[in-house]
């Protein structure tokens, strides 16, 4: 359709017409399942609502989307087709790792990549649109929805925002196999007050701009079609009332014409949250400040059309949110084919292909993060051929490796470490045992196994048993996936207490311990750190994570994730970040005479592991770190240059990270910013060059009158391993 036609449409429709397109409905809606009693009477809508409706939610497969279409075509007077919208966050059915574990790769294509999967997926199985990528920058490793983001840095979360909206959406909506993203959650939904669920958020507009803002202004960038807002309020404001954030920075700043959606009933949380005095205001103020789309609650539905009646609404704004929604419709060519790539044969043919199965064993070895390694990894071959190995813990055979945001994926496809050991089929001596529970306290009886006090003893003593007689043992412990999602904010990040105790069991009587961690933030291991031999950490891996595991652990595969998010030494750290301030009195932790300078005096202020960090099978040494100019203009570049030389006789991959820090200026800088990396992959005992350009631009921040520029002054560059580099080279920009 072009514009006029749209236009027309959306003329000849009535006002029920047009609210239905704003109202979306989960799948439950479309099913004829007793739905006047279930959710028409929970919602207190009717049919007719239905049969308006714009769009659904997490309603999935070809079968069910091409039926559900057709049926709600036959009944639409307008022949307006319906959008299908789905949470696919890391991936369709063939599950990648979390995307908090894809930050890790610091591999941008290869996120585009598995984007791109997830898209081809979805697509064949009807869907048009996903709620993904969720780009919150995230500090806190209390709140349960790290593991949903790609970390806690602005400038790598922006540069995976964009390849994930490519991956997802092509070059148009119209090209084969994409579906449409949505950018999430607007705005700075990752900064929850003491890191508790749905908490508020209280900011700077600096710090909001600066560092909470950037990903979801590089997802609109690259023409993310939509944004979803978020459920906290920002310094006072419900997001999703808040006009400011949609209308003035989303709309008029940024130039994003796309939809905008609600999230989950947030319209309707505007009254919980006191900001509005019931639903019809509600209704109101989100409507006013910008939300388009009202996710699954009938307040749009049962007010607007007073609201508009009583010209408390002008039939304007409301004509402007439908237009956006026909636009979108129209964007991914449903009025020509509703059906778009929805293919029942294709949907079997194309979901768990042997070509995404690969590209998910690639993206979570990738993800991997090797954190501790006394040389023990890789198990080399007379380990492996003569030695015995014990696999232990409650993660050795779970299928539960897909986190908590795959509601698609069938835990059944996923291969566990034990299933990849035997598929290896290798003449070892391997034994597996659970060892344990996953949890020391049910209270949602997640377990559903039902062991007694008597054979979870019997667990431990078998596992001791089987430790003392083995020369390795592989511990794979961690968090149950629902301990890690929305929902799930923790005061305590250590691991269950009955899987430490399985630790020191096992540590009792044998000291070759490779730990294998599945969890869907970094938690506080310290008690555990400083014994295992070995630490990998594996997140929620996905299908292919038992594959991944043994690629690494048996050297097939050389590690070479980073973290994209600090490991705190202790939960008191937290929020903990690498990109923080020198502040006044700057503590240096090896002097502890000066009582009065900014640190803790019963824990160090430095992470357990930081920013970046991630060890390899290989061994990186950096030399010649050089500038070719110590004076910048503002309209000039200058290169920067470091050798990189793989002094091993392992070929592998490392992540070059370049940081700048302004030494000075009318605002406070932090003490180290990502400014750009590079993977680079050396033979055993190989070197190269690594070249960065160094730009005005890379200077620049919001100033005291919150304009975005550099200053004239000193600058310290450092390139190194990751985020702890100290050794930097000083440059001037001369404007
Ligand atoms: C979540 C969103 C999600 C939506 C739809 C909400 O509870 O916050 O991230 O997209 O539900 O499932």
């Amino acid at each position: 359709m072009n514009k006029n036609e749209l236009l027309e449409l959306l003329n000849s429709m009535t006002i029920k017409e047009k609210i239905g397109q704003l109202l979306q409905l989960s799948s439950a809606f479309y099913s004829n399942k007793d739905v006047v009693t279930g959710p028409l009477r929970f919602l207190g809508i009717d049919k007719e609502n239905v049969e308006l409706s714009g769009s659904t939610l997490n309603l999935v497969s070809a079968d069910a989307i091409i039926h559900t279409q057709k049926e709600h075509l036959e009944k639409s007077d307008k022949k307006i087709p319906l959008l299908f919208m789905a949470d696919v966050i890391n991936g369709y059915k063939t599950i990648f790792p979390t995307p908090l574990a894809l930050g890790c790769t610091f591999h941008p294509e290869l996120l585009r990549d598995c984007a791109r999967i997830a898209a081809k997926e979805a697509s064949v199985a009807g869907l048009h649109v996903t709620y993904s990528p969720m780009v919150d920058l995230v500090r806190d490793a209390r709140w349960g929805r790290v593991m949903e983001s790609t970390g806690e840095d602005s400038f790598l979360n922006s540069v995976y925002a964009k390849e994930i909206v490519k991956g997802y959406q092509g070059n148009s909506l119209l090209d084969e196999y994409t579906i449409a993203a949505c950018v999430k959650h607007f705005a700075a939904y990752g900064a929850p007050s003491g890191g508790r669920e749905y908490g508020w958020v209280d900011m700077s507009e600096r710090l909001l701009r600066e560092q909470y803002l950037v990903a979801y202004k590089a997802a609109i960038d690259e023409n993310c079609a939509l944004v979803m807002s978020s459920f906290n309020t920002l310094n006072g404001i419900p997001a999703t009332g808040d006009k400011w954030l949609m209308r003035e920075i989303l709309r008029d700043e940024w130039g994003f014409d796309g939809v905008i959606i609600s999230d989950y009933a947030a319209i309707a949380e505007l009254v919980a949250h006191g900001y509005a005095k019931d639903d019809k205001e509600a209704a109101k103020i989100a409507l006013e400040a910008g939300i388009d789309i009202d996710m699954m609650t009938s307040v749009y539905v049962k007010n607007l059309e007073k609201l508009i009646h009583e010209k408390q609404v002008s039939i304007d704004l409301l004509d402007e949110s439908v237009l956006r929604v026909l636009e979108l419709k129209n964007k991914l060519g449903l009025f020509e084919n509703p059906y778009r790539f929805a293919n029942p044969t294709l949907e079997k043919e194309l979901i768990l292909s042997k070509e995404h199965r690969k590209v998910a064993r690639k993206a979570a070895t990738e993800s991997m993060v090797l954190l501790k390694n006394n040389g023990i990894l890789p198990l080399k071959k007379s380990i492996i051929e003569n030695q015995k190995i014990a696999c232990i813990g409650p993660y050795v055979d779970s299928k539960s490796l897909y986190g908590a945001w795959s509601i698609f994926g069938n835990r059944e496809d996923a291969i566990t470490l034990k299933e990849a050991i035997i598929n290896r089929k290798e003449d070892i001596q391997v034994e597996f045992l659970d060892g344990c529970k996953i949890l020391s306290e049910d209270p949602w009886n997640l377990d559903k196994r039902d062991i007694t006090p008597l054979e979870e003893e019997k667990m431990l003593e078998e596992a001791i048993h089987l430790a003392s007689n083995s020369d390795v043992v592989v511990l794979a412990l961690g968090e149950h996936y629902i301990y890690t999602g929305e929902g799930s904010s923790r005061g305590d990040i250590t691991l269950p207490k009955v899987q430490l105790n399985l630790f020191e069991k096992v540590y009792e009587v044998n000291k070759n311990i490779i730990v294998v961690l599945f969890n869907g933030r970094p938690l506080d291991i310290v008690s555990i750190e400083g014994r295992a031999a070995a630490i990998l950490e594996a997140w929620y891996p996905g299908t292919e994570g038992g594959n991944a595991i043994c690629d690494i652990i048996f050297g097939d595969v050389n590690p070479s994730g980073r973290l994209s998010m600090s490991f705190p030494y202790c939960v008191g750290q937290v929020p903990i970040y690498y990109n923080n301030y020198n502040t006044g009195r700057p503590a240096n932790e090896k002097v502890y005479e000066n009582r009065y300078s900014s640190r803790y005096i019963d824990i160090p202020n430095k992470p357990l592991y930081p920013f970046g960090y991630g060890l390899s099978y290989s061994k990186f040494e950096y030399s010649n770190i050089g500038l070719e100019n110590t004076v910048l203009a503002s309209t000039g570049s200058i290169k920067a240059s470091v050798i990189i030389k793989n002094n091993s006789e392992y070929s592998g991959t490392e992540i070059v990270q370049l940081y700048i820090r302004d030494l000075y200026g009318s605002v406070v800088r932090p003490l180290k910013e990502l400014k750009g990396f590079r993977r680079i992959s050396l033979q055993p005992y190989e070197e190269k060059e690594v070249v960065f350009e160094i730009t005005e631009d890379m200077l620049r921040f919001y100033n005291t009158k919150m304009n975005y520029e550099s200053e004239e002054g000193e600058f310290t560059l450092f390139i190194g391993h990751d985020s702890s580099v100290s050794n930097g080279i000083n440059f001037i920009l001369k404007k």
